[in-house]
C-alpha cells in the first residue's frame, strides 16, 4: 500500500464527510454511502484524500473521490486509485468504474475510458450510487468510465489488437499512408453498396447483407490505420467524445462554428 495510505474505519466517516463537502461533492446518507474507503493522510494525521468504493463480484464502483485543495496535483488522487484497483484485482474484480460529469479528463488520465451509462447499472444494479442515481432521476444526464484491471496501463481496443495480430500473422504490415487508402478504398465500396441498395437512388435504403459486409471492411480498415499509426482507438474516442460534449454544453452544436487548425469536426 501505498505510504499514508489506509482504509478508513468508522471513526473517520466525519472527517470524509468534511473532506467531501470541502470539495463540492455530495454526502451521501449512511445507507447510500460507499461501502468502503480508501483514505491518505498526512504527517499530522489529518485527512488528505478519500475515495469510496461499492464492489459487486467483478465490478466495482468507484465515487466519492476528493483531495485537500492544498495538496492536488501531487499524484495523491492516483495513489489512491492504484491502491484501491490492485486491492480489488486481488479480490477478483475485473473492472473498475465510475459515474463523473465534470471531471472525466481526470480520469481518462488515470487510464479511465468512456463506457456507456447503461454498462454500470448492468453491472451493479445494486450499489448504491446506481439506486440513489436511478431514483433521483439523474442517470440519462451521467457520464461513466471504465477501466479493465488486467493491466496497469489503458487496454488496447479489443478489436484493434485482434485486428494487429492478424496482420502480423499473415505479413500484411502496411505504412499508415497506404492504410489510409485501404481506408478509402473500402468507403467506396461501402457507397457503392448503397447505391446499387437503392438501384442509384430510386428507392429507399434497406441494409442488407452487403452492406453488412462492406461495413465490417471499412472498419477492420480504420482499425489496421489506428494500429499503423500508433493511435489508441478507444483513447482519441473518449477524448472526441469529451470535445462535443463541451461544444454541445456551450453552443447547443457539436460541429465547431469556426474551423481551426486543431479543432476539425
Ligand atoms: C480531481 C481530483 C480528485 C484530482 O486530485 P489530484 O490529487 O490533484 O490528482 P493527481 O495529482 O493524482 O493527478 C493524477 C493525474 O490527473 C491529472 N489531473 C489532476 N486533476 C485534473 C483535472 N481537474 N482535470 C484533468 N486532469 C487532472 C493530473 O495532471 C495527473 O496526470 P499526470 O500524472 O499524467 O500528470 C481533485 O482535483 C479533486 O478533489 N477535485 C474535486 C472533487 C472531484 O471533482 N472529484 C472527482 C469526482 S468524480
Amino acid at each position: 500500500m501505498n505510504p499514508g495510505v489506509r482504509l478508513a474505519g468508522g471513526q473517520d466517516m466525519p472527517a470524509i464527510a468534511a473532506l467531501l463537502t470541502a470539495c463540492g461533492l455530495e454526502t451521501p446518507s449512511p445507507a447510500q454511502t460507499a461501502r468502503r474507503f480508501w483514505l491518505h493522510a498526512d504527517e499530522h494525521g489529518e485527512l488528505t484524500a478519500c475515495l469510496g468504493c461499492e464492489a459487486g463480484h467483478r465490478a466495482a464502483l468507484l465515487r466519492s473521490l476528493a483531495v485537500r485543495v492544498d495538496c492536488r496535483g501531487r499524484g495523491l488522487a492516483r495513489g489512491l486509485i492504484e491502491t484501491a484497483l490492485a486491492a480489488l484485482s486481488s479480490e477478483g474484480v475485473e473492472r473498475a468504474l465510475c459515474f463523473s460529469t465534470d471531471a472525466g479528463t481526470f480520469w481518462q488520465s488515470v487510464g479511465f475510458v468512456e463506457v456507456p451509462v447503461g454498462d454500470v447499472v448492468a453491472a451493479l444494479p445494486d450499489a448504491p450510487q446506481v439506486r440513489d442515481y436511478a431514483a433521483r432521476g439523474m442517470l440519462p444526464e451521467e457520464v461513466a468510465y471504465c477501466r479493465g484491471l488486467a493491466t496497469t496501463a489503458l487496454d488496447e481496443a479489443r478489436g484493434q489488437r485482434l485486428v494487429r495480430d492478424f496482420i502480423a500473422r499473415h505479413a500484411l504490415t502496411a505504412p499508415p499512408e497506404a492504410r489510409l487508402l485501404d481506408l478509402i478504398s473500402e468507403v467506396g465500396e461501402l457507397a457503392k453498396t448503397s447505391l446499387k441498395a437503392t438501384a442509384y437512388g430510386r428507392t429507399s435504403f434497406v441494409p442488407d447483407d452487403a452492406w453488412r459486409d462492406e461495413i465490417g471492411d471499412v472498419y477492420f480498415s480504420l482499425l489496421a490505420l489506428a494500429s499503423a499509426s500508433g493511435v489508441d482507438l478507444d483513447h482519441v474516442l473518449g477524448a472526441t467524445l469529451l470535445k462535443y460534449r463541451s461544444r454541445h454544453a456551450r453552443s447547443g452544436e457539436i460541429g465547431s462554428t469556426q474551423i481551426r487548425g486543431d479543432d476539425h469536426d
